[in-house]
């Protein structure tokens, strides 16, 4: 008996599978540990889980299904948290056949396989990016999600509507889950935080889109597992008052922070002030997100606890202190 975890050498990926392991579950991790950002980062994450006895790992490609099977075949697969994709809102612009693999073929593989092994459970990562270029705030998951500014947001919105249709054609219970903006300690180093991060290290200056009029609803790592674990734990298809078992829910903050709040809380984490250059808004970006999570708070038992100051000083104690040392 084993959960199977996607993208298991990914942020969110590691952090979900170490509190798996801490609370006695076996774990099968799997990641293809592209080069998106250096694998590096992905291997000291895997250093965590290693240890593990618990914890098997597969590098493997989502997208390639017979690698998919052969890796859970003679395990009973009880539950599925699927995190593997090909993420970033940017790079979608220039790259859209990555998201078509990874988000698309990956995600149908994935789905595939929770319809034959028929787990308790199937989680997977939607996005916040789904709601486009929504005008109504705060972001609730009634709110229409149709008008799509990025090609990355049309895969999450996608993965969504192909989960819908396995719900309902094969009673699998499944849940989607849109993250806003997650960050912390072994994060990624393609987002703002990060780049700022390093921009402050090596001296540079860091790039500040739309002027600084951008906010955004940052979500703390930690925050993050509790909410995917608590849907994990509590599968759609026990309720009855759902027509199909599938159902999404926002994992926010409920907070949202302007750019220049981020980029203070940054200079602070690091120590220093940063030197700014102040640019137009990027293609494919969005100038405010903010989660309403009444549903998982409701549903889910959801209570964000860690505030953007709290979760920047410990990114910036990490970063200072561990993640220097090894480049
Ligand atoms: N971090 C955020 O702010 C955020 C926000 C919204 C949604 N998400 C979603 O949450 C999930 C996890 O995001 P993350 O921030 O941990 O990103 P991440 O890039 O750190 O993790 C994703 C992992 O999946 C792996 N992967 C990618 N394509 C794969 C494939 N075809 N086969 C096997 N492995 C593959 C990557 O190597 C990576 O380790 C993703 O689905 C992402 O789209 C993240």
């Amino acid at each position: 008996m084993a959960i199977l975890v996607t993208g298991a050498a990914g942020f969110i990926g590691h952090y979900v599978a170490k509190a798996l392991l801490a609370r006695g579950e076996q774990v099968i991790g799997i990641d293809n540990l592209n080069e998106y950002y250096t694998p590096a980062l992905k291997q000291m994450r895997l250093a965590c889980l290693s240890g593990e006895k618990a914890f098997t790992f597969h590098a493997l490609d989502i997208a390639d299904s017979k690698a998919l099977e052969a890796a859970v075949s003679g395990v009973d697969v009880t539950g599925i948290i699927h995190l593997a994709a090909q993420a970033g809102v940017r790079y979608s612009i220039d790259n859209p056949a990555a998201y078509v693999a990874s988000n698309l073929v990956g995600h149908g593989n994935i789905l595939e396989l929770a319809r034959r092994v028929e787990p308790k459970n199937t989680v997977y990562a939607s996005s916040s990016s789904v709601y486009g270029g929504n005008k109504k705030i705060p972001f609730a998951e009634t709110d229409m999600t149709d008008d799509q500014v990025s090609f990355y947001g049309a895969t999450k919105k996608s993965n969504e509507l192909m989960a819908n249709s396995y719900a309902r054609l094969y009673k699998i219970p499944l849940t989607g889950l849109r993250f806003f903006t997650v960050y912390g300690e072994m994060g990624r180093p393609d987002m703002a935080y990060w780049l700022f991060a390093d921009a402050i290290r090596e001296g540079r200056a860091i790039k500040i889109f739309n002027n600084g009029e951008m906010s955004r609803d940052f979500t703390y790592i930690s925050d993050i597992v509790e909410g995917v674990l608590a849907a994990f734990d509590r599968p759609v298809d026990k309720r009855e008052d759902l027509t199909h078992p599938h159902r999404v829910y926002n994992l926010g903050n409920d907070n949202p922070e302007q750019l220049m709040s981020l980029v203070a809380g940054v200079e602070k984490a690091m120590g220093q002030v940063a030197e700014k250059t102040f640019l137009p808004m990027q293609k494919g970006d969005v100038e405010r997100t903010w989660a309403n999570i009444d549903r998982a708070r409701k549903e889910l038992d959801y209570a964000p606890k860690i505030t953007l100051a709290e979760g920047l000083a410990r990114f910036g104690k990490w970063y200072r202190e561990i993640w220097v040392k090894t480049l």
